[in-house]
């Protein structure tokens, strides 16, 4: 008997190829599993990057890796032991699943964002197939539900998970000032801070969102000088916008005062490492970019050094996220809906049917979110 088969996207390593692929339909096979239909799906650099072949990994015995990990999907079917969804609620899975490994606690405790054997796999990354396809299955565990006036957003719960992840890390970092913790009023914990967000993409661009809801002024320090749209969008929703090529570091850091907080989304080391040099006194510098490996490139040291040692600041990194971090970006989706209708939108530039695919991967990258759309 032949097998049913449905469309994906997907890499073919070996062959350096990218192509829609028959792959085979899913079905579920324990009681705690969900069979999903594709809505949209993100198409983010990591895609682009895994296109390149420099990242990216087939499932085991497997020659193609099915592309997507930004989704929104609606259920069709779920199993026997299935608690909290029925068919037809609209849902966002999860990248990141946990390692086998009985000793690596964050695993299992569900935290395999800070999984420590580094055995976790990556649903369309590292693998695992992901979500460009018509359908697929998912544990009920990796699932996050949203509400349907969410559902011309919800495609962007993933890269804000990043933002969602990286501030609470943050936040938890500085609970060791101790006197700066209240809620100031009810105006957010960011009340009477300033945050330099690196980078007016997609991930940045969630973030300045995130952080003026927490109450933050908030700087996009970015590349394209003005006037441009993703310095109009920062502007709509109360950032000030500056380019890195008119303002240099030192003079963004007059400008504001002490920054109080960085959060890199640039993926780009040289501008990251050179606004390292002005992260203020208590300063915490959140780290989201993943870059390709490129020769070495002279770095003030030095003075980064000594300003960490002296400035008491703190440098972490985040990588997405807790099953948490997914219910934050939903909630805050639906914030950044009630106060920047027409600005959180225009974060999706287009969307796209499957035949777009190759211009979308492998062609300029252009606009802010790009989405493919799946089925009827
Ligand atoms: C995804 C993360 C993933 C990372 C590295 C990002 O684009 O959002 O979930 O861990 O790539 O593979
Ligand atoms: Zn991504």
């Amino acid at each position: 008997m032949k097998s049913n088969t449905m469309k994906g996207v997907g890499v073919v390593p070996q062959q350096k190829e990218l192509r829609v692929i028959d792959h085979p339909e899913p079905s579920i096979e324990a009681p705690n599993e969900l069979k999903i239909r594709t809505l949209e799906v993100g198409v983010c650099g990591t895609d682009r990057e895994i296109c390149t072949f420099a990242y990216g990994q087939p499932p085991a015995g497997g020659d193609y890796l099915l592309l997507g990990h930004e989704c929104l999907g609606e259920v069709l079917e779920v199993g026997s032991g299935v608690k909290n969804f029925k068919p037809g609620d609209l849902v966002v899975p999860s990248v990141r699943r946990p390692c086998t490994d009985p000793n690596c606690r964050p695993c299992r405790e569900g935290r395999q964002d800070f999984c420590v054997t580094w055995k976790f796999t990556e649903r369309g990354i590292n693998q695992r197939h992901g979500y460009m396809t018509e359908r697929f299955v998912e544990e009920e565990r990796f699932l996050t539900p949203v509400p349907k006036d969410l559902r011309d957003l919800a495609v962007m719960a993933e890269p804000l998970t990043i933002a969602e992840k990286g501030l609470t890390q943050a936040w938890q970092v500085q609970k060791r000032l101790t006197w700066a913790h209240d809620n100031r009023d009810g105006k957010g914990r960011g009340h009477g801070l300033n945050a330099v967000v690196l980078g007016a993409g997609p991930i940045g661009l969630l973030g300045a969102m995130k952080l003026l809801i927490e109450g933050f002024r908030v700087f996009v320090y970015s590349r394209s000088p003005k006037p441009n749209f993703k310095a109009d969008i920062a502007e709509q929703i109360g950032a000030e916008y500056i380019s890195n090529l008119q303002v240099s570091a030192e003079d963004l850091a007059k400008h504001i005062g002490n920054i109080d907080l960085i959060y890199e989304a640039v993926g780009e080391g040289h501008l990251t490492f050179d606004v390292m040099r002005v992260l203020g006194i208590n300063g915490v510098y959140i780290l989201t970019g993943i870059p390709a490996e490129k020769p070495p490139i002279p770095v003030y040291v030095d003075n980064i050094m000594r300003n960490i040692t002296l400035k008491n600041q703190a440098i972490i990194g985040t990588v997405n996220a807790s099953p948490q971090d997914f219910a934050d970006a939903i909630h805050d989706l639906g914030e950044f809906k009630k106060r920047w209708p027409k600005a959180v939108q225009a974060l999706i530039t287009g969307r796209h049917k499957i035949d777009a695919h190759r211009e979308l991967l492998v062609g300029k990258a252009t606009g802010i979110k790009n989405v493919i759309e799946f089925g009827a």
